[in-house]
């Protein structure tokens, strides 16, 4: 089985891809809500989370784990041995960049991941050189608790005015970003990069098509899925019973 696992809905978005891409496979979407957002959490604390979740997706059967989640990217150790395959989204997310080198990129993220840097490294190492980073610390979690949508363009624009950049290019490093993308393409006027339409190298065990659900079933939950999830889903029978 595939994995897709975020700190909460925002992998929700770049699930579809994979569906799209692994028709007759059983992917499993697992969103973390109930410790969501991740984002402002120590590294020692996401860290915890990060294996303890890992642990739980290999005990129920899953054999490649896409990471859709760039806080967890910016943090796990890649390295360790594991029962299942871990997928990276930022190498992916930063491969699809085809820029002029001298450009100016603008990355947004969480605090986790502007401070682990990965993001500034990896770009480092495609000789783009003119990278600046902020943070959003508050726009995950207004995602993620469905706040209202002028309260996050008010919050946005305060924090744009504020870092008063003028970029080239603007990366979405974190996947709840994508909900309000268009308010950085109205602002910026320039293209906006995002982890939504990725491709992994899955090996396929083609065992039948279902798309299954992992967070607590609510309304807006729903509603979150029927706006952004383009496939048919079921919840998966452990949600609801515990993480
Ligand atoms: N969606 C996550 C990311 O890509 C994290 C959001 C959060 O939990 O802070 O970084």
């Amino acid at each position: 089985m595939i994995a897709v696992y975020d700190s909460g809905l925002g992998g929700i978005l770049s699930l579809n891809k994979i569906i799209k891409d692994y028709p007759d496979e059983k992917i499993l979407y697992f969103g973390d809500s109930h410790n969501a957002p991740y984002g402002n959490k120590t590294f020692k604390e996401i860290s915890e989370l990060v294996e303890k979740n890992i642990t739980m997706l290999e005990n129920v059967g899953v054999n490649d784990l896409v990471l859709a989640c760039n806080t967890i990217c910016s943090i796990v150790d890649f390295d360790k041995k594991r029962r299942l395959n871990l997928y990276d989204i930022i190498s992916k997310t930063i491969e699809q960049i085809d820029i002029d080198k001298q450009a100016n990129i603008l990355v947004f993220g969480t605090m986790i991941t502007i401070e682990a840097g990965r993001y500034v490294e990896e770009l480092h190492k495609r000789g783009y050189h003119n990278i600046s980073t902020h943070h959003l610390d508050k726009l995950a979690g207004y995602i993620e608790n469905f706040e209202n949508p002028s309260v996050i363009k008010n919050y946005l624009y305060d924090e744009f005015y504020k870092i008063n950049a003028r970029p080239d290019l603007i990366i979405l490093a974190c996947t709840h970003y994508p909900v309000v993308e268009d308010i950085f393409k109205v602002f910026y006027e320039v293209p906006v990069f995002n982890s939504r339409d990725l491709h992994f190298e899955i090996n396929k065990r083609h065992e039948g098509h279902e798309v299954l659900i992992y967070m607590d079933k609510n309304e807006k939950l729903i509603k979150f899925l029927d706006k952004y999830l383009e496939y048919p889903y079921k919840f998966y029978e452990k949600s609801n019973s515990g993480f």
